[in-house]
């Protein structure tokens, strides 16, 4: 049987303790236990960018990290940052380009398009395709998420 340990993490905004298996991923854990089905799962091994989450501040693949690695983090999905008005901007941007089909990426590319933005409020096209490298979409072709993306650095969003 899986080695459990107790395990405390803020996710978005409130104290979560939970005695979780070793050996399972923090996307699962958001998913499986906390009913946080925003963050999607899709390769499972670190490619497509449909787990993105942050974690203190920073993103990363929710498949990649163990849920008990997060011991002590602070943890934030899509819901938060949606309720938190964060993402607004970025959320308007992509609805008015249509910048989403299916929207199984969306949460992940938001998550990464804000990052960017936070570390450079004015990318160009090419930076905004460069950070958007990790985050697979099927759907669109990408055009519309980086007209998205421009737009809201042009503070057009
Ligand atoms: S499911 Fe995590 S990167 Fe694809
Ligand atoms: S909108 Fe379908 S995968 Fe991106």
């Amino acid at each position: 049987m899986d080695e459990t340990l107790d395990t405390t993490l803020n996710v978005n905004g409130t104290q979560v303790t939970r005695r979780i298996p070793a050996r399972m991923n923090l996307v699962d854990f958001l998913r499986d236990e906390l009913d946080l089905t925003g963050s999607h799962v899709g390769c499972e091994h670190g490619v497509c960018g449909a787990c993105t989450v942050r974690v203190d501040g920073e993103i990363v693949r929710g498949c990649l990290m163990l849920a008990v690695q997060a011991n002590g983090c602070k943890v934030e999905t899509i819901e938060g940052l949606s309720d938190s008005g964060e993402l607004k901007k970025l959320q308007k941007a992509f609805h008015d380009k249509n910048a989403l089909q299916c929207g199984f990426c969306t949460p992940g590319m938001l998550l990464a398009a804000q990052d960017l933005l936070k570390h450079n409020p004015k990318p160009d096209r090419e930076q905004i395709r460069a950070h958007l490298s990790g985050n697979y979409c099927r759907c669109t072709g990408y055009q519309a998420i980086v007209d998205a993306i421009e737009e809201v650095a042009n503070g057009k969003g």
